[in-house]
């Protein structure tokens, strides 16, 4: 029944928490704090960033998803007074350019493309940074397409960021699954009219605003089940 299934990237695909194992090693006893702080400051930065101007021909405050990862992670280091040398920082954003993909995430891919429905990737990410992400975790082969915001300068949750999908692919709304472990993204995407499946790997509750996800599984790999 689906002829698209769209994953978020970073969370979904990609695993950011498992930047704490650097931080750790670079900022010790800091490591868990660190990773989880700098992503709920990149994603505040895109929340900001985009409510402040969401004209539909992109916000002015519009920076590159890179950009603001650098710069979260520069304000939480100098929240958490920890000193981020030049050094360290291109050490975790080397890192994070080629983040460690979660254990089922080629097979999933490789296993919708067998079934001949098509993927994608939509997400917040630069192009740039999400060639490099996808290349390095051998994803290329897998992915019809990889739809980034960089295209309308708002970023998700905008609704213009989802309808993205409905541009680069000749789908209706309900022929798209869209697949996030990000609750907020995933509840975003059901308001939007995408039937989503949340991907809640840590046993989290879903939000309590808006409608439940058409589907919820502890992995990716339990999206097959729904096609
Ligand atoms: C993404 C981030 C927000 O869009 O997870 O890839």
């Amino acid at each position: 029944m689906y002829k698209l299934i769209a994953f978020d990237a970073y969370g979904t695909l990609f695993d950011v928490y498992s930047m704490g194992a650097l931080a750790e090693e670079l900022f010790p006893g800091n490591g868990v704090a660190l990773a989880l702080m700098w992503r709920d400051r990149q994603i505040e930065y895109t929340r900001l960033v985009t409510m402040s101007d969401p004209n539909p021909s992109g916000s002015k405050h519009y920076i590159p998803f890179w950009e603001l990862t650098i710069r979260s992670l520069r304000y939480v280091c100098k929240r958490m007074d920890l000193e981020l040398s030049a050094a360290n920082e291109k050490r975790l954003m080397d890192q994070y350019a080629k983040l460690t993909g979660f254990a089922d995430s080629l097979s999933v891919l490789k296993a919708i493309k067998e079934k001949g429905i098509a993927t994608a990737i939509l997400s917040n990410g630069s192009r740039e940074m999400l060639a490099t992400v996808v290349e390095s975790n051998g994803l290329k082969p897998y992915l019809d397409q990889v739809v980034t915001v960089e295209e309308v300068r708002l970023f998700k949750t905008a609704p213009q960021a989802y309808e993205l999908l409905l541009q680069a692919f000749p789908v209706q709304k309900n022929e798209v699954l869209f697949v996030s472990s990000n609750a907020w993204d995933a509840l975003a995407a059901k308001w939007f009219g995408y039937d989503v499946f949340w991907v809640n790997r840590l046993g989290h509750p879903f939000e309590e605003i808006g409608e439940k996800p058409n589907y919820e599984g502890k992995s990716l790999s339990e999206v097959l089940e729904t096609l």
